[in-house]
């Protein structure tokens, strides 16, 4: 059977859990080989753990389900390098890459004013939201333009839209990703290599997702697990809560052919939230 990404190969980076395993396994079930990125270790100064192996080797697990090639690399986007060599690795076990999903981020060290915030923990936020996903994007990029073809997915937030108080590492991270999606998408665009965001409100973390996000921007803001989706709700102009799902669908237009004549476009799965 033909899928929407039959005969594509994809990376996507934080694979491990949540949104990224989410869009792992909507790719794979439209026909995508995939790349599956995340640090799957802990990083300094972020107060929450990040996925493990096991948690990725189950993403690719799933993907394997759905008759996906996968390849699994543990690379921290921090490290240029490692990116570079998840590039490599991708076209050269598949032949060619033709979609990049930025998924991999961090809420936190966060919940505090802004002057609060340590050079560390700023950096550290900056670090992995936006030179993380501009280190996969100019190793995908020099392959994509040489191609001439190819589509590259940024998984902002509406922390890229509007402010959040006590949030300025993120919201400035995030803010920095939108700006590049424009950037490069013009850069890009006289090859056929489009770059696009997707702008999540908050993402119910989800059994089978395992994401671990909203109740941790919970936490930080001194809400408690139990009650976190509940407080979220409350901010939320549809009354509820978006699904990883809702952002991997998002995410499946933007890498196929469908939006073919979209770029640097910016797209909120956030229930209303940035419309007010
Ligand atoms: N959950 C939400 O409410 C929400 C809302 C808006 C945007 N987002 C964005 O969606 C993306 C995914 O969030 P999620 O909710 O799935 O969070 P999550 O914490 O459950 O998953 C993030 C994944 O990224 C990986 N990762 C972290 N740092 C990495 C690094 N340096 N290198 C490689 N991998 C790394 C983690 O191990 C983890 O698997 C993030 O970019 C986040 O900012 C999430």
């Amino acid at each position: 059977m033909s899928g929407r990404l039959t005969g594509r190969t994809a990376i996507v980076t934080g694979a491990g859990r949540g949104v990224g395993r989410a869009c792992a396994t909507a790719f794979a079930a439209q026909g995508a080989d995939l790349v599956l990125v995340d640090i799957a270790a802990d990083l300094p100064h972020v107060p929450y753990p990040a996925a493990t192996p096991s948690q990725l080797d189950h993403t690719a697990r799933l993907c394997r389900e759905q008759g996906a090639a996968v390849l699994t690399a543990r690379a921290d986007v921090r490290d240029a390098a490692a990116c570079e060599r998840v590039v490599a690795d991708a076209v050269d076990r598949f032949g060619s890459l033709d979609v990049l999903v930025n998924n991999a981020g961090i809420a936190g060290p966060s919940g505090r004013i802004v002057h609060e915030v340590t050079e560390d923990e700023w950096a550290v936020m900056i670090d992995v939201n936006l030179n993380g996903a501009w280190r996969m994007l100019k190793a995908a990029g020099a392959s994509m333009v040489a191609a001439r073809s190819g589509s590259i997915v940024n998984i902002a937030s509406t922390a890229g839209l509007v402010g959040y108080r006590n949030f300025a590492g993120y919201v400035a991270s995030k803010h920095g990703l939108v700006g590049l999606t424009k950037a490069a998408a013009l850069d890009y665009a006289p090859y056929r290599v489009r770059v696009n965001a997707v702008c999540p409100g908050s993402v119910r973390d989800g059994e089978a997702w395992e994401g671990r996000m909203l109740v941790e921007i919970g936490r930080s803001i001194g809400i408690e697990p139990a009650d976190h989706e509940a407080e979220f709700i409350t901010q939320m102009p549809m009354n509820t809560l978006v699904e990883a799902d809702d952002v991997a669908g998002a995410a499946l237009w933007l890498a196929s052919e469908e939006s073919r004549h979209s770029t640097g476009g910016v797209i909120t799965v956030d229930a209303g939230y940035s419309a007010r």
